[in-house]
């Protein structure tokens, strides 16, 4: 009979798992990246930011290609792991603890990234602004950030779920993303995970919930304006085809935006 574990904890204490559940879209995204800063940025870059890294999975593949990477969290717990798993790999990456509406970096970065709807996290219009001031400030002139996110479709389903299962060695990962409601005059979206975690005859279910910010692509070409330094250069979709960049419209719900801090005039 398997045993089974029942958790209300946040699914970024667990880091692992977490890490399990998106490894299959990293490398994809990485080459997007890298794609990105050869399409747009006027020099060659060497140099990475991502804000709200969590486990480092995104990191720790760029710091395998040779690239010197900065991340940073406020989740503790996924810092940690990010650190063992560096020290474990050999690689090397800045990591600290920050809020990504207000940091600073020593030394300012050829490009940054933040995908998944990561940005989402930060709930009011002023603090999205200040990320995006934030960002801007550590980038070098022409450098450029990857911002990808769900945008609000136009019409919502009644049921909008996600579910998949990823492996790794004995550990199978299955997670359930349910949003269980939207305020559109608010802009909350509120979203349920559940993991239902086995290995062996262990089981262990993990519940979070959790809001992020909703965007229709009018409210986010706003904000975006609201942040002259940052220039927008393109949108891709979820199919990272730097080939194929779209105009900015609601039809396609995830959004991969490239932004790049404007060269002096
Ligand atoms: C969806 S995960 C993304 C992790 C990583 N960027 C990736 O792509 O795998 C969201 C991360 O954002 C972090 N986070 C949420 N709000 C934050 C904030 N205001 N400042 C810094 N980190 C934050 C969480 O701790 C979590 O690690």
């Amino acid at each position: 009979m398997a045993r089974t574990q029942i958790l209300e904890a946040s699914w970024y204490d667990y880091p692992r798992y977490y890490d399990i559940v998106f490894q299959g879209y990293t490398r994809q995204e990485a080459d997007f990246i890298e794609a990105a800063c050869r399409k747009y940025c006027p020099f060659s870059v060497r140099r990475f930011l991502e804000p709200a890294c969590g486990s480092g999975r995104l990191l720790t593949t760029l710091a395998r290609r040779g690239y010197q990477v900065t991340g940073f969290d406020l989740s503790q717990p996924a810092l940690r792991y990010l650190q063992r798993r560096l020290a474990r790999s050999g690689l090397n990456a800045e990591t600290f603890e920050a809020e990504m509406s207000n940091f600073r970096l020593r030394r300012r970065v050829d490009a940054a990234y933040c995908t998944i709807s990561t940005f989402r996290y930060l709930l009011t219009e002023q603090a999205a602004r200040d990320h995006l001031r934030c960002i801007a400030g550590s980038l070098r002139q022409g450098g450029i950030y990857v911002l990808g996110l769900h945008l609000l479709p136009l019409a919502v389903d009644k049921e909008d779920v996600e579910c998949w299962t990823e492996r790794r060695c004995e550990t199978i990962v299955t997670v359930t993303l349910r949003v269980l409601r939207i305020d559109r005059r608010r802009r909350i979206a509120n979203v349920r995970v559940c993991l239902l975690v086995r290995r062996g005859l262990k089981e262990l279910r993990l519940r979070h919930e959790f809001q992020l910010r909703t965007y229709t692509a009018r409210q986010f070409r706003r904000l975006l304006d609201s942040v002259p330094s940052l220039e927008l250069c393109d949108v891709y979709d979820f199919r990272y085809n730097i080939e194929q960049p779209f105009a900015l419209n609601d039809e396609m719900p995830y959004r991969v935006f490239v932004l790049r801090r404007r060269l002096p005039s």
